[in-house]
């Protein structure tokens, strides 16, 4: 199926997260990425799952060749050098890295990583990120223009995900102002209260001493971009857990946080994993495929230009937030 080239959209940076391992994050990715590259989206997946990658086991690929590791521990110049082609048309993968201690990359190569990843080109580059809130694996979350969160009705995934969620809002919030007196005040008020009080209250208090300084925070909460997909779901109850989840992080977080669509817990998927044949190359089971194919069409309608002036005072368009920017060394 071939894309309009006038009708091309900029390209999207699509984080998938979920705080938790094992509730379908690499599913969900691999998924997404074929359905994409069917639609005629050109489509990168980056395992990012440092230290434990299966991105390309999902795809059937047993010898992944250098991939990402390769990359950090320079061996290969680009990105796209790593990339293997992922056996679908309009779909590459850049496979990921099993080394011990592969999720303790430094701060210098976690910002060359982010600097490479926001210039792989092509429509859409899905990150597959780790489970838990490693400053590692926020950031990279953090630096996507999407931030999609898959989580299961388990009430350990529920509380999991939140907690992601709102440690990517409160490592973006105190990276906001670039002087260091604001950034105290950002600090103090997010953490006040005991554990952290909610955002709201925050922004609040902020309005009364520092105006713009609430402005901006609340700016980029609004163009924060977090989408939830529901995973693993069973019934109609499990479907509205997704909706409360919504409605915390709005309440709790001042995010817009969408339920983008729920995938139904079914054998055929658990089957797919083990015969190495994603779902959406099988078209089958016909409820995951749609759901599927809506979050593809959800992911490529997104007004990502829009997105990318949260926090900036002049209207330029970049690839990467203003932290990526500000802390990269000068070339
Ligand atoms: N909708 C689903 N229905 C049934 N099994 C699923 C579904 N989604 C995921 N699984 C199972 O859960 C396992 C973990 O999924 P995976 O995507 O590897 O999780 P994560 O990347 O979040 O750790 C898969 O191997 C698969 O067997
Ligand atoms: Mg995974």
């Amino acid at each position: 199926m071939a894309v309009d080239p006038t009708r091309r959209r900029a390209g999207r940076v699509v984080a998938v997260a979920g705080g938790k391992g094992g509730v379908g994050k690499s599913v969900v990715s691999l998924n997404l990425g074929i359905m994409l590259g069917r639609l005629g989206y050109r489509t990168t997946i980056v395992d990012a799952d440092l230290g434990a990658p299966n991105v390309h086991t999902l795809l059937g690929v047993m010898r992944p060749g250098p991939g990402l590791g390769a990359y950090l521990d320079h061996e290969v110049e680009t990105l796209a050098d790593a990339a293997i082609d992922g056996g679908t048309p309009n779909l590459r993968v850049i496979p990921g890295t099993a080394r011990a201690g592969a999720a303790n990359i430094n701060a210098g190569q976690k910002l060359r990583l982010l600097r490479a990843i926001a210039n792989l080109g092509g429509d859409v580059v899905i990150v597959d990120v780790g489970a838990g809130s490693a400053y590692n694996t926020v950031d990279l979350v953090v630096a996507a223009d999407i931030k999609v969160v898959v989580m299961t009705p388990q009430l350990t995934s529920l509380q999991n995900g939140y907690s992601f969620v709102k440690a990517c809002v409160q490592r973006s919030l105190r990276r906001l102002p670039d002087d260091n007196e604001s950034r105290a005040i950002l600090e103090e008020l997010l953490t006040g209260e005991g554990e952290s009080r909610p955002v709201q209250r925050a922004v609040a208090i902020l309005r009364d001493s520092h105006p713009e300084l609430a402005d901006a925070v609340v700016d980029v909460l609004a163009r924060f971009g977090v989408m939830i997909v529901g995973n693993m779901t069973s019934s109609e109850q499990d479907r509205a857990v997704f909706a409360r989840m919504s409605t915390m992080m709005a309440d709790y977080l001042m995010l817009r946080a969408p339920v983008i669509g729920t995938l139904p817990l079914h054998d055929a998927i658990r089957k797919s994993v083990n015969d190495r044949t994603p779902i959406a190359m099988l078209d089958r089971p016909a409820e995951a495929v749609g759901a599927l194919r809506a979050l593809a069409r959800t992911v490529l309608d997104v007004d990502v230009r829009r997105l990318r002036l949260a926090g900036r005072a002049q209207a330029a368009e970049r690839t990467l937030p203003i932290w990526v920017e500000r802390e990269l060394p000068t070339r």
